[in-house]
């Protein structure tokens, strides 16, 4: 691929929404409002993709290891999350967003998951515009995942082991049709991308603000895309 500016809009996004709780303890609120504020950023961020004409949106909504937070915090979250589906279910209708999901989705409480599945379905049909939330996901367990289904593949004659390459290992993730991030985003001014995505982010464009979560809303998501549009992107290849 020749070197290109990245003039254009991006097709994926891929978010890192850090920075709830922080945010609401500095106003000394419970964390959980924080996560709920977080919530309405995501829409914020909807309404710019949908009017820059942004295809993939990915958000990492719950890493495999948030697992380990304090039980009412988890709960809390799970709960917020199946509210969040059931009462936004509309917002994906008007602006035509298939949903989608990728992660250990089995590690879900029964409720969120047929939320999710229900939701998931009623906007298969849409294919402009995705949204895909990452949920009990990390990018070490995709690819391990990946490499479980591979070796099936490779026991039951299926797949010959010498024909294993990067596009096999790539059609053996979690959505293999979606294009890779060309930005990703991480709020809150950590500086990591805490296993989001290993595998598809080797070229995309990184962009890290300080502003926590709740904050960034269109104004934040709009700076992020201009910083974006002035870079040059060389895939490898020389200026
Ligand atoms: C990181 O902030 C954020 C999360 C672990 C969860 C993100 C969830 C939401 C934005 C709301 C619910 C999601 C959906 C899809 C409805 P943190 O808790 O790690 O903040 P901190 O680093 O300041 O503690």
């Amino acid at each position: 691929m020749s070197p290109a500016r990245a003039s254009r809009v991006p097709r994926h996004v891929a978010i890192i929404m850090d920075g709830n709780g922080r945010w609401a303890r500095q106003r000394g609120w419970p964390r959980i409002r924080g996560h709920r504020e977080g919530a309405e950023s995501i829409s914020a961020v909807l309404r710019v993709c949908e009017e820059v004409g942004i295809e993939v949106l990915t958000l990492y909504a719950f890493s495999v290891e948030n697992w380990v937070r304090p039980r009412e915090e988890v709960q809390a979250l799970m709960s917020l999350l199946r509210r969040y589906l059931r009462q936004r279910e509309h917002e994906l209708h008007k602006r035509r967003v298939r949903l989608r999901a990728i992660g250990r989705l089995n590690d879900l409480p029964r409720t969120v998951r047929a939320e999710l599945d229900r939701v998931v379905a009623a906007t298969e049909h849409y294919g402009e515009r995705q949204l895909v939330l990452a949920l009990s996901y990390g990018g070490r367990a995709e690819i391990a995942d990946a490499a479980r289904r591979i070796a099936r593949e490779v026991r039951e004659g299926r797949l010959d082991p010498e024909a294993v390459n990067e596009r096999v290992v790539a059609q053996h993730l979690y959505a293999p049709d979606l294009p890779d991030p060309d930005l990703v985003i991480r709020t809150s001014g950590e500086l990591r991308l805490s296993n989001f995505l290993l595998w598809q982010i080797s070229y995309a464009e990184l962009y890290f603000t300080p502003v926590m979560w709740p904050d960034f809303r269109e104004a934040e998501f709009r700076a992020a895309l201009a910083s974006y549009q002035g870079r040059r992107r060389r895939f490898g290849d020389i200026e």
